[in-house]
Formats: C-alpha cells, sequence, structure tokens
C-alpha cells in the first residue's frame, strides 16, 4: 500500500501543486480523491484524505493503514505528516482544518453533496472561521505531466505488458473460450509482476468484436474471424493499456481493410505528437485517415487517454469540445490542452461495425521533448496461423 517516491519526487509534485491553486486565493486543499492522495504521498490503500498545507501535507487515515502511514511519514523528510481518524473520517477532517481559519479548497470533483453539508454545517455550528471552497482538476492537471519517477514505471510497465502479449497472442488458436484467453492474460499479468489488471479484460471475437467494451465471454474461437483483446496491468501502482486485433486465418476483405485502417489512423495520430501540439490534433489525425477511407462513422469513441496512477486520467485525447460553449467552473485549474514533455496517453482508434465485427489497435506512448516514444512494442499482424 506503499508506492515510495522518494522525498526528491515528492517535494516537487507539491510545489507544482501550491503553483496552480495559488491563483484560485487557496493555499490550502483538502484532498479526498484517493488517486490524488496517492500521488501527494505515496499511499495507496483503499482509505485516505490529504490536506495540503503551506508546507507539508498531513496524511489522513485509519488504524488498518497506521505502519504504513507512519513509514510514508518516516521517509519523506519532513514534507509529510500523519493524523489517524479515532471516530469518523469526516470528525477528524473538522478537528484538523476548524482552527485553520480562512477559505480551504475541496475538489469538487468528487465530494458529495452529503459530505459538504456535513462539513460546512459541523465547522459552522462550532463557530469555525474555516470555510471550504470548491476546487476542480487541481491534482489532475498536475498529474497529467509525468516526473521521472512514474516515466520509469510506465516505461517498465509497457515493456512487461508486450512481454505479456506477445506470449497470449502466440497461443491464440480455434476452440478456444473467450473467457479462458482472458484468465490466460490475467496469469500473465502476475507472473510478469503486476499487482493486478488495470480493467477487466477485455476478449471479443467475431461478431462481439463491434463492441468495444466487450468483456470476456463464453464464446468460443472460430477459424478466420476476427479477436480483439485489451489489457492492462497496473505495475508499481501506474496503469499501462494495449490493445491487439488478431485471426486465426485470414478473415477476409472487408476485416483487412477495417484493419489496415485503423492501423493507418494510429500511425497518423502517433505522428503528430509532440509537444504544444493540440490533443484534439491527435484525434484529428486519426479520424482523418478513417473518414478518407470511408470508415470514420464507425470509429465511434476517442483517439486515446492519458495513463499514470488511473487507467483513464487527463488529458483525454479527443475531438474538441470548443463547440459545446460550456464555461469551466470557478475554481478550476484546467487540464493542459497542448501536449507537454512527459505526458503518457494510449493511441488507440478503432472501428465496430454492428453484427459484423470490430477492429482496435492500442499502444502507449510518452511525449517526449523531441516527440514521441512508443512504450509498447508487440508486432501489429491481424493473420497469425
Ligand atoms: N479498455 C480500456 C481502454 O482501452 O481504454
Ligand atoms: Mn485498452
Ligand atoms: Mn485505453
Amino acid at each position: 500500500v506503499i508506492l515510495q517516491p522518494p522525498p526528491e519526487i515528492l517535494a516537487p509534485r507539491q510545489t507544482r501543486l501550491r503553483e496552480v491553486l495559488a491563483p484560485l486565493g487557496v493555499d490550502r486543499l483538502l484532498v479526498t480523491t484517493l488517486p490524488n492522495v496517492a500521488w501527494l504521498t505515496g499511499f495507496d490503500g483503499s482509505a485516505a484524505v490529504a490536506l495540503v498545507r503551506p508546507h507539508d501535507i498531513i496524511l489522513v487515515t485509519d488504524a488498518r493503514y497506521r505502519e504504513a502511514a507512519d513509514e510514508i511519514a518516516a521517509g519523506a523528510g519532513g514534507l509529510i505528516a500523519t493524523a489517524f481518524v479515532d471516530d469518523t473520517y469526516d470528525e477528524t477532517i473538522v478537528r484538523l482544518i476548524a482552527g485553520e481559519g480562512g477559505p480551504i479548497g475541496f475538489e469538487a470533483g468528487s465530494m458529495t453533496v452529503a459530505r459538504l453539508n456535513w462539513l460546512t454545517t459541523t465547522l459552522e455550528r462550532g463557530g469555525s472561521r474555516t470555510s471550504l471552497t470548491p476546487t476542480m482538476t487541481a491534482v489532475e492537471a498536475c498529474r497529467s505531466v509525468k516526473d521521472a519517477w512514474e516515466i520509469g514505471l510506465l516505461r517498465e510497465g509497457a515493456q512487461r505488458l508486450s512481454a505479456v502479449a506477445i506470449g497470449v497472442l502466440a497461443d491464440i488458436r480455434p476452440g478456444l473460450v473467450e473467457r479462458d484467453i482472458a484468465q490466460a492474460i490475467e496469469g500473465g499479468l502476475r507472473r510478469a509482476g503486476f499487482s493486478r489488471p488495470a480493467f477487466d479484460t477485455i476478449v471479443a471475437s467475431g461478431t462481439r468484436a463491434a463492441l468495444p467494451h466487450g468483456r470476456a465471454s463464453d464464446r468460443v474461437i472460430q477459424p478466420r474471424e476476427v479477436v480483439v483483446l485489451d489489457f492492462g496491468g497496473v505495475y508499481g501502482g501506474y496503469c499501462v493499456d494495449l490493445t491487439r486485433t488478431i485471426a486465426c486465418g485470414d478473415p477476409g476483405a472487408e476485416a483487412r481493410d477495417w484493419y489496415e485502417g485503423v492501423r493507418a489512423a494510429q500511425a497518423a495520430a502517433i505522428a503528430v505528437i509532440r509537444p504544444g501540439r493540440l490533443a484534439t490534433d491527435v484525434d484529428h489525425a486519426a479520424r482523418t485517415v478513417l473518414d478518407d477511407r470511408g470508415l470514420g462513422h464507425l470509429f465511434t469513441h476517442g483517439t486515446g487517454h492519458g495513463l499514470g496512477l488511473e487507467v483513464h486520467e487527463a488529458p483525454r485525447v479527443g475531438r474538441s469540445r470548443l463547440e459545446s460553449g460550456r464555461e469551466p467552473m470557478p475554481g478550476t485549474v484546467p487540464i493542459p490542452e497542448h501536449l507537454a514533455a512527459g505526458m503518457t496517453l494510449t493511441v488507440e482508434p478503432g472501428v465496430y461495425v454492428p453484427g459484423r465485427g470490430g477492429v482496435r489497435i492500442e499502444d502507449d506512448v510518452l511525449v517526449t521533448a523531441s516527440g514521441v516514444e512508443v512504450l509498447t512494442s508487440v508486432p501489429r499482424t491481424l493473420v497469425i496461423d
């Protein structure tokens, strides 16, 4: 339950967060989103909150995690203090913030109305001068650019995931059941050092390949039909995510056409990735290739997403939302619209034809100072024998 980033990694994370909070007029933030707590403290257990203060962070957790929290504080060189829940999390939060005074930010994206009502009412009734003020995506914006520690884990995770994929793909043959292939994948992930799958493993064969998120079923793989395999693992706390589409024998001209389109779309999308490009440009590049081949209307999702402590995180790599006209909420720290060195993304165009089948190809990439590094390396071959 400890990720153990060293103090020289934790310190710049705290500094970056304080820099994005300053324009919002808050110098303290109540962090209630677990992956954000993990990023700020290295705590990877199932329950905790954190209070970011001007010079340190209080990690608040309960008796189950006392040793882990003490170990984190001991290794953090004064950057992290601990507090333990003796009654409830919310009462502990009030105890910690009631005497602070002034506005303290909270994470409006995950705070429930019930919790906020209770916290504000309890503070008021106790005569506290502390107020809670909404913020949005402050930690998520910081997390969108990975540091050296994170890049090391993502690079290693992507290599290990590629090795698992190569092993599994070599063993696929007609007659196997989707669910058994998923089990083989998940066994391979554990043997390769992953702590868990990053999401429910997808094995979607034949007409089920038209379901972008078709979880493995009892269906038996038939000769010459497409099979979409999409799986990921969590390595050292970080998620990697890969998709290949294969067929045991030639699946025919239509499926080959989808495959060539998706492969070309993915290559075009990867080719435009470099710092300064709009994330929406990456999506546009993939979509243009599929549009030109008459397949654009079959590409029904975004081109990719950020990867990190969560399997789907900022930035999104999708269509421009400028036309939506939605104003950001006050207190929002915007997610960067432009790619920056250190971002890790998936690039995963797909084509889905209801009742017939589908194709997706997904790789993980790192935006580098000069362009892009593809972190996963698995052959892109449709027909295997
Ligand atoms: N299977 C989740 C994804 O690729 O985004
Ligand atoms: Mn995936
Ligand atoms: Mn993905």
